[in-house]
C-alpha cells in the first residue's frame, strides 16, 4: 500500500493526545479501574533461593479482620498449563528463586492484605543454591538459540590467526551489571470473572500488548481466547518488563476466580518488582579486535557469558550487534549461559544491543588509541558495503552520516586526543564517542479497522501506548493514509475488543501497527472513494517484511565527562546523539524517546547496578533508596538530532523504530569520555568513583 510522499500530518510536532488527561491525573491506569467492591491482593514471597515449602501456617493471617482468603499451593486452583514455570503460580511446594510467590492474600483493603501477608508463616527445607555468575564456571552451556531466534554462535574466517598476525589489537573483558526495569507505574492488574468465577475473564492490566497477554492467560487457564478480554488504555512505562505477562497477572486472574463475583486488584510493590517482573542479565564480554596500521579491522570477536534462571531460559542476544556493525574478514561471536537459582530474566530496553554494544564500542576506542587514530574516523574506515554475515544490502545505513553530523555539532574536530590533559578547576574534562544500532522489526500479525463515524474517521487496533506517543502518531499515519485532516481522526487502542495487534516490543510498534493502519486506509479508500458514507468500514493487515534487505537504525553518541581530581566523582554535563531512524512521525514524541533512551544509557553508565548477594540469592538494593537511577540533578544537557532519512523498504511510512536505539552506545560513549578525561579505562559498569581513583 502506498503512502503520500509529502505527508501533511506525519512529521508534524503535534502534542500528545493523551497529555492532558495524564497531567490532570484523570487517565485511568490499571490499578485505578473503577470496580465495585474490589478485593486487594498481596503476595507472600520465599525467603530462600532454593528448596521446598514444608509448612504454611495461614491461621494468623486468616484471623485478621478483612481477610477474605489466603491462597496456597494447597488451595489454589490447578492451572491448565504449567509449561511456563515462571507463570505456574502456587502449583507446588518447590522454591526456585528467592522472592518466588508462595502464598497470596485476598483482603478488603491493600493495607490488610499486606499486613496479613506478613503473618503467613512459612517453613522451608532449604537446598544449597547457586546464584553467582562467573566466566570460569564449568557448567556454562550454549543455548539452542539466543533471543528471539538468532544462532547462538557465528564464525567466519580465523580470528585467532588474525589476532596473532595483527599489527594492532585489543583483547579485553568488559562487564555490564544486572539491571532492573523500573517503570514509574508498577505492574498492576485488576481482574473480574463474569458471571461469578466463570464465563468471561476481564483483565485491566498494565501491559505492552493486550493481545499477547490474552493469548498467554488463555493458555495458562485453558480458556478459549474469546473468553478473555484485556484492557489497557495507558501504561506508565514498561521498558520490556511488561512485554509479556509475569506471574502477577496469573495471580490476579486466579484470585478473581477464588472469590466469585468480586473483582480483585494487585499492584506489585517496587521491591516485589525486583524478583517478579524480569531484569537484564549481567554480561561478561571478552572482546577482541585486530587491525592493520591503517585501522582496517581484520578480526572482530565477542564471547559473552550471561545468566538465566534454572526454571526458564532467557538468552539475551548480546553478541548479535557485533555480527553486523563493522566490516571484517574474520569474525566470531558466542553466547554461553549459566542457569542459576535466580529470578527469571526478561526483556529490557534494547535487549542484546544495549549490553552488546558496550564492550565492542569501548574496544573500538581502545583500538583507536593504540592506532593513534581518531575514533570517529576508525569507525568510518570500517563501514561495510553490505551487511556482514548475511551479505544483504542495507535498506539504508547512515552511520557515517550520524558520526559526521554529530562530530560537527559536538565540535569534535578541535578535540585534543591526549587523555588526562584538560582541567577545569578541580575537574578533568574529556569527550568520547560511540556508535548505536537497533534492528527494524515488523511483527507478523496486526490488523487495523478504519470506520467513518459521522464527521470522524476512527482507526481501531489493539496497540499500546507506553508513553511513547501511539495515541498521537497512529492518528497522524491514519490521517495521511486516508487523506483527511488529523483532527478528524480518532484512534482507539489498548483493548482486545479491537483488532489484533502485536506487542509493543523490539521498537516494532509504528512499523507494524502503522502498516496495518495504512493497509486499512488503502482498502477503505479503494472501497468508498473520497465520499465514504457514515458507517463505512474497512480492515487491513500488516504485510510480510522485506526479506531482501538488512534493515537497521543507526546512531552516533557523543559524551562529555568531568572527573573530579580528588574524589573521582564522574559527571556528564552533555550528551549528544544523532540518529538515522527513517522518517520521524512526530518530532516531539520522537525526541522524547531518544532523550529518554539516552538518559537511561547515562543511568546505566554511572549509576545502575542490581546487587545480587550470592549467599542469599537476593537483590539487596531492591528499591529506589539503593538502586540508583539518574535523577534530574545527574542529567545535564541531552540533545537528540536525526538525519532526514526516508527508507522505502522498511514500511510504507518509511519509519524505523526509535524506542530503544537511544540507550544503545551511550554507556560506551561515557566510558570513552571518562578515559579521555582522566586516562583510566573503565571496562566494568557502572563507572563509579572507586574505579577511576
Ligand atoms: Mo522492548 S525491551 O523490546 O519492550
Amino acid at each position: 500500500m502506498t503512502f503520500p510522499s509529502e505527508p501533511r500530518a506525519v512529521g508534524r510536532d503535534l502534542p500528545r493526545r493523551d497529555g492532558a488527561v495524564k497531567v490532570l491525573g484523570t487517565a485511568t491506569y490499571a490499578h485505578e479501574t473503577p470496580l465495585v467492591n474490589a478485593a486487594h491482593l498481596h503476595a507472600v514471597q520465599a525467603t530462600i533461593a532454593r528448596g521446598r515449602v514444608t509448612a504454611l501456617d495461614t491461621a494468623a493471617a486468616e484471623a485478621l479482620d478483612g481477610v477474605v482468603a489466603v491462597l496456597t499451593p494447597g488451595t489454589a486452583e490447578r492451572l491448565a498449563s504449567t509449561e511456563d514455570r515462571e507463570l505456574a503460580a502456587l502449583q507446588g511446594e518447590e522454591v526456585a528463586f528467592r522472592g518466588q510467590v508462595v502464598a497470596l492474600v485476598v483482603a478488603d483493603s491493600s493495607e490488610v492484605a499486606r499486613q496479613a501477608a506478613a503473618l503467613v508463616r512459612v517453613e522451608y527445607a532449604q537446598q544449597e543454591h547457586d546464584a553467582e555468575l562467573r566466566a570460569d564456571r564449568e557448567d556454562l552451556y550454549a543455548p539452542e538459540t539466543v533471543n528471539p531466534d538468532f544462532p547462538t554462535d557465528t564464525a567466519e574466517g580465523d580470528v585467532d590467526a588474525a589476532m596473532a598476525a595483527a599489527e594492532v589489537s585489543v583483547e579485553e573483558t568488559y562487564t555490564t551489571a544486572m539491571y532492573h526495569n523500573n517503570p514509574m507505574e508498577p505492574h498492576a492488574t485488576a481482574a473480574l470473572w463474569e458471571p461469578a468465577g466463570d464465563g468471561l475473564l476481564t483483565l485491566w492490566d498494565s501491559t505492552q500488548g493486550v493481545h499477547s497477554t490474552r493469548a498467554v492467560l488463555a493458555s495458562v487457564f485453558g480458556l478459549d481466547e474469546a473468553r478473555v478480554r484485556v484492557v489497557c488504555p495507558y501504561v506508565g512505562g514498561g521498558f520490556g518488563s511488561k512485554g509479556q505477562p509475569h506471574v502477577n497477572v496469573v495471580l490476579a486472574a486466579m484470585a478473581a476466580r477464588a472469590v466469585p463475583g468480586r473483582p480483585v486488584r494487585l499492584a506489585l510493590t517496587r521491591q516485589q518488582m525486583f524478583s517478579l517482573t524480569g531484569y537484564r542479565t549481567p554480561t561478561i564480554q571478552r572482546c577482541r579486535l585486530a587491525a592493520d596500521r591503517t585501522g582496517r579491522l581484520t578480526a572482530v570477536a565477542i564471547d559473552v557469558v550471561e545468566l538465566t534462571s534454572r526454571i526458564k531460559e532467557f538468552a539475551e542476544q548480546s553478541g548479535v550487534p557485533a555480527r553486523m556493525m563493522y566490516a571484517s574478514p574474520n569474525r566470531r561471536t558466542t553466547h554461553r549461559l549459566a542457569a542459576l537459582d535466580v529470578p527469571v530474566p526478561s526483556w529490557m530496553r534494547a535487549p542484546g544491543e544495549c549490553p552488546g554494544m558496550f564492550g565492542p564500542e569501548v574496544a573500538m576506542d581502545e583500538l583507536a588509541e593504540r592506532l593513534g587514530m581518531d575514533p570517529v574516523e576508525l569507525r568510518i574506515r570500517n563501514e561495510p558495503g553490505v551487511e556482514p554475515g548475511s551479505g544483504k544490502p542495507f535498506s539504508s545505513r547512515n552511520l557515517v552520516g550520524c558520526l559526521r553530523e554529530g562530530a560537527a555539532r559536538f565540535d569534535w574536530s578541535r578535540r585534543d586526543p591526549r587523555p588526562g590533559v584538560r582541567r577545569r578547576g578541580d575537574w578533568l574534562v574529556g569527550t568520547g564517542v560511540a556508535a548505536s544500532t537497533y534492528p527494524v522489526s515488523r511483527m507478523p500479525k496486526s490488523t487495523a479497522t478504519v470506520r467513518r463515524e459521522g464527521e470522524r474517521y476512527v482507526a481501531e487496533i489493539g496497540a499500546a501506548d507506553l508513553g511513547t506517543g501511539t495515541w498521537t502518531t497512529l492518528a497522524q499515519i491514519a490521517a495521511d493514509a486516508l487523506g483527511v485532516p488529523v483532527d478528524r481522526v480518532e484512534v482507539r487502542i489498548g483493548d482486545t475488543d479491537y483488532p489484533m495487534a502485536s506487542v509493543a516490543g523490539g521498537s516494532s510498534g509504528m512499523t507494524t501497527w502503522g502498516s496495518a493502519v495504512v493497509e486499512a486506509a488503502g482498502a477503505f479508500r479503494a472501497r468508498y472513494g473520497s465520499e465514504p458514507p457514515d458507517g463505512a468500514e474497512a480492515s487491513g493487515t500488516v504485510g510480510p517484511p522485506d526479506e531482501r534487505h538488512a534493515m537497521h537504525a543507526f546512531g552516533a553518541q557523543f559524551a562529555e565527562a568531568h572527573v573530579h581530581l580528588d574524589t573521582g566523582e564522574v559527571r556528564v554535563p552533555r550528551l549528544l546523539g544523532v540518529f538515522a531512524a527513517g522518517r520521524i512521525i512526530n518530532p516531539r514524541t520522537a525526541r522524547s524517546q531518544f532523550v529518554g533512551g539516552m538518559t537511561m544509557g547515562l543511568s546505566m553508565a554511572l549509576h545502575e547496578k542490581s546487587v545480587l548477594d550470592p549467599r542469599t540469592g537476593h537483590v539487596v538494593n531492591h528499591d529506589f533508596a539503593e538502586y540508583h537511577i539518574a535523577a534530574n540533578a545527574d542529567v545535564g544537557t541531552i540533545e537528540a538530532h536525526w538525519l532526514a532519512e526516508h527508507d522505502p523498504h522498511v514500511n510504507a511510512v518509511g519509519s524505523k523504530g526509535i524506542g530503544e536505539i537511544g540507550i544503545v552506545g551511550t554507556a560506551a560513549a561515557v566510558s570513552n569520555a571518562v578515559w579521555h578525561a582522566c586516562g583510566v579505562r573503565v571496562r566494568d559498569l557502572p563507572i563509579s568513583l572507586d574505579k577511576v581513583l
